[in-house]
């Protein structure tokens, strides 16, 4: 798709109430990767929730109903979004309760000798919910970086791939490296080998929301709240894999929906509600910005998605053209944001400053960034990086500005 319009981040900023409070706005967020704001339309869903309809969902009374009504169209608008069916998306409250549930339900299927693949790029939560199958006599086999690059190489996998692999899980995009991987591409191999692939979007639905049926994954999840809405994650499982998965909520729901079974105690009513603030913020981009009728939902997202990721890469080679010339800078990911190769996610040590020394400098001139692991140890470890001081992050999205990062550039730069 070709277009060459641009982000109006005016617009975009007058839709984030954060942006229009002063204490809030004299800070700089730059930890969007750990959760970022929610725009109004998300707010607003919120407390018409709590007003009107705060009762028990999916009774026959009125408020009970219209509850019920509003939680089913929020899961429906985010459905089509990523291109799934209703059916196929649970809702919970994070990304590895998401996946510790899916685990113990494809746990089942797992005996001994069976092999699982991780990698040591991904967040805990795609890893432990897995290497906790050892349990089971799971053979837990790591597909590592290449420790120059902090990258997975689809090469790499194939050497690893054997018939008794059952489960392949990936990062879509490291919540440290930034670099994207190519989920649909892994999808393939692991398939052609047979196997299962499950996929963590956290940091990658953020800067585009995926099309879980063109990446052909079986399982993907991420969390809403890294993606402008309450504190959720959202499930994707393809319809005849979760249908067949074992119960994991109370004995007598058996016989319900995967979104059921496979979500002990149900999703947060009035934060799964949000998804409608969530759809309608997108709604509200695609219209301002472009002025042809695209009655396609997942089509309209797809031209939100260009727009946001022309703008990201923009923003981000700010900070990595100005990082890469510094050479007591060890940049970790690609130097340079181009074709969606990465996220504008920016990881850094320096070589004669802790990350932590960074860190406390920036944030007491009203720079919101954070040092440390974010849960990737892995990564960490392999590169040779203190596990606790971590790297400096710097994690955009697409409401921060060129002057943000510029801001940021001179706090560095007296420190660096
Ligand atoms: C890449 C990645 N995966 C998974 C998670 C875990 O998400 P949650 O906090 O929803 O469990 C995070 C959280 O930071 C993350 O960055």
């Amino acid at each position: 798709m070709s277009t060459n319009i641009e982000l109006d981040i005016d617009f975009i900023r007058k839709q984030f109430p954060s942006f229009s409070d002063d204490k809030v706005n004299k800070n700089i967020f730059l930890e969007n990767a750990g959760g970022s704001y929610v725009p109004k339309t998300v707010i607003d869903t919120l407390n018409n929730f709590m007003l009107k309809t705060k009762v028990q969902p999916y009774a026959d009374f009125e408020s009970s109903k219209i509850a019920g009504q509003k939680m089913d169209e929020g899961i429906k608008l985010f459905s089509e979004m990523i291109n799934a069916n209703f059916e196929e998306v649970i809702i919970a409250s994070s990304t590895t309760m998401n996946f510790y549930v899916l685990s113990n339900a494809l746990s089942e299927n797992i005996k001994a000798n069976d092999e699982i693949i991780v990698t040591n790029q991904d967040h805990e939560a795609n890893i432990g919910a897995w290497r906790r199958l050892e349990k089971k006599g799971a053979k837990i086999i790591e597909w590592k970086i290449n420790n120059e690059t902090a990258e997975l190489e689809i090469n790499d996998l194939k050497k690893i791939l054997t018939p008794k692999t059952k489960i392949v899980a990936v990062t879509h995009t490291s919540n440290i490296v930034g670099t994207n991987n190519d989920i649909k591409q892994i999808a393939k191999i692991v398939h052609e080998n047979g196997s299962l692939i499950v996929a963590d979007g956290v940091s990658h639905a953020p800067h585009g929301l995926p099309d879980v049926k063109d990446l052909d994954v079986d399982f993907y999840a991420f969390s809403l709240y890294k993606t402008f809405g309450p504190h959720l994650s959202l499930l994707y499982g393809k319809y005849n894999l979760l249908k067949n998965l074992p119960n994991q909520n109370h004995e007598f729901v058996s016989d319900e929906l995967p979104n059921t079974t496979l979500n002990p105690g149900g999703s947060n009513h009035e934060e799964t509600a949000c998804l409608i603030g969530i759809s309608e913020y997108f709604d509200n981009i695609y219209n301002h910005h472009f002025n042809k009728i695209e009655n396609n939902h997942r089509s309209r997202i797809k031209y939100v998605n260009k727009l946001i990721s022309s703008y990201e890469e923009k923003i981000a080679n700010i900070l990595l053209d100005y990082l890469s010339g510094k050479n007591n800078v060890r940049i970790i990911g690609q130097r340079k944001s181009a074709n969606k190769n990465r996220a504008p996610t920016i990881s850094f040590i320096l070589k004669n400053k802790s990350s932590k020394e960074i860190c406390d400098h920036l944030v007491k001139n009203n720079i919101g960034i954070r040092n440390g692991n974010f849960y990737a140890w892995r990564i960490l470890k392999a590169l040779n990086i203190d596990l606790e001081d971590g790297v400096v992050r710097a994690s955009m999205v697409h409401y921060n500005t060129e002057s943000e990062i510029y801001r940021l550039i001179d706090e560095l730069d007296k420190i660096i």
